[in-house]
């Protein structure tokens, strides 16, 4: 949602600049119309299917995007008794919330019970057997989803987002599915409820999820003729892609066609846990250019954030689009864009043709809402940057910059020495 106002970007009707003016850089800004738009394409690509949008915490937790989507009609996917608590503390009911996770502690799967979310997706039998007991000790039963591995091999950017592999630590394996089916519907505080995949993140290419739910459908159908009908829920998990660079956004028509197919022959509620796409586009990590120089005949801009604030280059070498603020006429260069961090790993872009960058510039750098700041760190003792929120002419601080006491909040200075 970023365009053109006179002679600058601006986030909707606000200026980039102003917002580095008054807040500093390293700063996240968020579009709130962007989130409304693409929650309502996503709820009307799904319309006539009984659904509801879980939106995945993992991608931006931040509390004012939470208020948006809750304001939306939207629930909350939670991964960690850290997202609980934060999906609690922006508002959500309890049963606005699903909760799943490749590694839930017992202390999580606790806080998941007594705060009665509507389903934890549950990944293993020891998981299952684990939560029956917890389940039981507090006399609720938990309705839970079971997460299956589809074992589909899916073509997305990179092999860290894809999960949905055979052999990955995601999920029950296929073959085991009716089996797990059996013994969740045996355990008397379990009720099976649903069944849940995930095949992936950053999907364009759709077959992935058909040949998903296909596989996902006929387990279903296999669980039925086990006798057991308590299913509710088709849990569909995430992954739907956003535009970084050239891709071609997901035919979102043609995602709705193949979830309605699932929905009316199994006749189950569909839950989705979109992450990126509500929020991806929404984000822009505003940055200061701190030095131009060159080395060894490469370009090199170096500024104000880096892995520290956006990793997703540094990680996954993903693409993301940087803009100059003020576009001005400059000769095109072939330039490193790196940040300040002490490793050569830390970059927002490698040799990225574009117009020429001065020290002192102020750069957009773009579709950063998702995975963004929910990834940030301290490394070299940086202080996470700030978060804004903005809404037409109108922009709130959200997050305030953290402050070097930050740093050292949790620190004991003096040492309460014990012996085991
Ligand atoms: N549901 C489950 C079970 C997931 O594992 C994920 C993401 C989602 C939903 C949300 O997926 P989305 O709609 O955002 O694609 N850090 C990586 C992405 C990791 C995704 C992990 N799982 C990145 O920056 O690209």
């Amino acid at each position: 949602m970023l365009r053109l106002r006179n002679g600058r970007l601006a986030c909707e009707e606000v200026p980039l600049d102003a917002i580095a003016e008054a807040v500093g850089t390293p700063a996240y800004v968020y579009s709130s119309a962007s989130v409304r738009s693409q929650f309502a394409r996503l709820d009307q690509a799904l319309s006539g299917v009984p659904h509801r949008i879980h939106y995945s915490l993992k991608a931006n937790g931040n509390s004012a995007l939470l208020r948006l989507i809750r304001s939306l009609g939207g629930g909350a996917d939670v991964v960690s008794g850290g997202e609980l608590y934060r999906a609690l503390h922006g508002g959500f009911a309890p049963e606005d919330i699903v909760f799943g996770g490749v590694g839930k502690s017992a202390r999580e799967l606790v806080e998941a019970v007594e705060a009665g979310v509507r389903l934890v997706n549950v990944e293993s039998e020891a998981e299952l057997r684990l939560l029956d007991g917890i389940a039981g000790e507090r006399r609720r039963r938990m309705p839970v989803g079971l997460r299956l591995n589809p074992e589909i091999t899916v073509d997305n950017p990179h092999a860290y987002i894809r999960t949905g592999g055979k052999g990955h630590k995601f999920g029950i394996p296929w073959d085991e599915g009716v089996a797990a089916a059996r013994l969740a519907a045996s355990l008397p505080w379990i009720e099976l409820a649903g069944l849940d995949m995930h095949v992936g993140s950053q999907l364009a290419e759709l077959d992935a999820y058909q040949r998903g739910l296909e596989r996902i459908v006929s387990l279903m159908e296999a669980i039925r003729g086990e006798g057991i009908q308590s299913l509710r829920y088709l849990d569909i998990g995430g992954g739907l892609a956003v535009p970084y660079e050239h891709e071609r956004p997901p035919d979102l028509r043609a995602y709705g066609r193949i979830v309605r197919e699932a929905a009316r022959r199994t006749g189950l509620e569909v839950l989705v846990e979109p992450g990126r796409f509500l929020v991806a586009e929404a984000g822009t990590l505003l940055t200061r250019v701190l030095y131009r120089k060159r080395s060894g005949g490469r370009e090199i801009a170096v500024t104000d954030a880096g892995m520290t604030e956006l990793l997703r280059p540094s990680h996954y070498q993903a693409y993301h689009h940087i803009d100059p603020v003020r576009p001005r006429q400059r000769a095109a260069v072939r330039i490193d864009v790196v940040g300040p961090v002490c490793e050569s790993g830390d970059f927002l872009a490698l040799d990225r043709e574009m117009p020429d960058i001065e020290a002192g510039d102020l750069l957009a750098v773009r579709t950063a809402g998702a995975y963004g700041y929910s990834m940030a760190s301290n490394y070299n003792a940086r202080p996470r940057a700030a978060e804004v929120l903005v809404d037409g002419d109108r922009y709130a601080v959200t997050t305030e910059r953290e402050e070097y006491a930050d740093l050292i909040r949790l620190e004991r200075h003096a040492l309460d020495w014990r012996t085991a």
